[in-house]
């Protein structure tokens, strides 16, 4: 049995998930060395997963025409899911740099295979999207162990999956989850680049926490945490 994280371990822990961010435009040339690699990915690997089905794949892209075709789907993307806004947000999307496939030093694709230990897997017959779900956890243990790495991730969905699955001959029982950009930075910027750039802010903890049962913010039996999180104390 393993035991209780001391307090700089904890701190370290939380370091990494209050500092990690969605990179796209901070990347540099330098190339992320493998050692290094390996461990993000095997920390990836560790992630909880429905009945241990560990359905995930992560293929790793160097290759520039790969890459090139893959920005092409996102700048086809980009176009068309700006057409679903109107202006002034529509200009306002098209200004923000949402991706880095190109600028940084790794590409990675994370996938989902359901074929795998299948067709029983436990815990995955009345939710079917507990297979997703498990691949999203492999990519935030990914996330935050590239963050205590110093090395940089961003995620890039403006894409087509017919179009992944072409490029990087995925079979077709396979769904690419996610596309994802790493490498060094010249920095971790403090807050998301959504928010700096005014499109969203962070919603208060407050509003996202509810007691007992949908939509309710203040039940007696929960006043004092509910009054920690209002007055944003212990958790700041
Ligand atoms: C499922 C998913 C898809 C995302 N797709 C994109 C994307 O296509 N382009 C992009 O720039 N950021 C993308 N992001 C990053 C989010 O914009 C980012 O996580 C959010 O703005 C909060 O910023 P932070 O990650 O720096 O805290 C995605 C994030 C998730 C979880």
């Amino acid at each position: 049995m393993n035991g209780e994280f001391s307090p700089e371990e904890k701190d370290g822990f939380y370091k990494a998930v209050f500092s990690r961010r969605d990179v796209r435009s901070h990347f540099t040339s330098e190339s992320i060395d493998e050692r290094v690699l390996s461990r993000i990915l095997n920390a990836a690997h560790h992630a909880p997963s429905v009945g241990f089905s560990q359905p995930w794949n992560f293929i790793l892209i160097k290759d520039k025409q790969t890459r090139k075709k893959v920005k092409d789907s996102f700048d086809k993307e980009r176009i068309r899911s700006s057409n679903l806004v109107e202006d002034p947000k529509r200009s306002k999307y098209l200004s923000l740099r949402l991706e880095g496939i190109l600028g940084s030093a790794l590409n990675v694709c994370v996938t989902y295979d359901p074929s795998k230990f299948g067709p029983f897997v436990i815990g995955r017959s009345s939710i079917p999207e507990t297979g997703i779900y498990s691949v999203c956890c492999a990519i935030q243990n990914l996330w935050l162990a590239a963050r205590a790495e110093d090395i940089g991730v961003g995620w890039v969905s403006i894409l087509s999956n017919d179009d992944l699955k072409k490029h990087l001959e995925i079979p077709e029982h396979v769904v690419p989850v996610a596309y994802l950009c790493l490498g060094h930075v010249t920095g971790f910027a403090e807050k998301p680049d959504l928010e700096t750039a005014g499109w969203l802010n962070r919603l208060a903890l407050k509003d996202v926490v509810y007691y007992e049962k949908w939509n309710n913010n203040s039940d007696p039996s929960w006043q004092q945490i509910r009054e920690m999180i209002i007055s944003n104390l212990d958790y700041a």
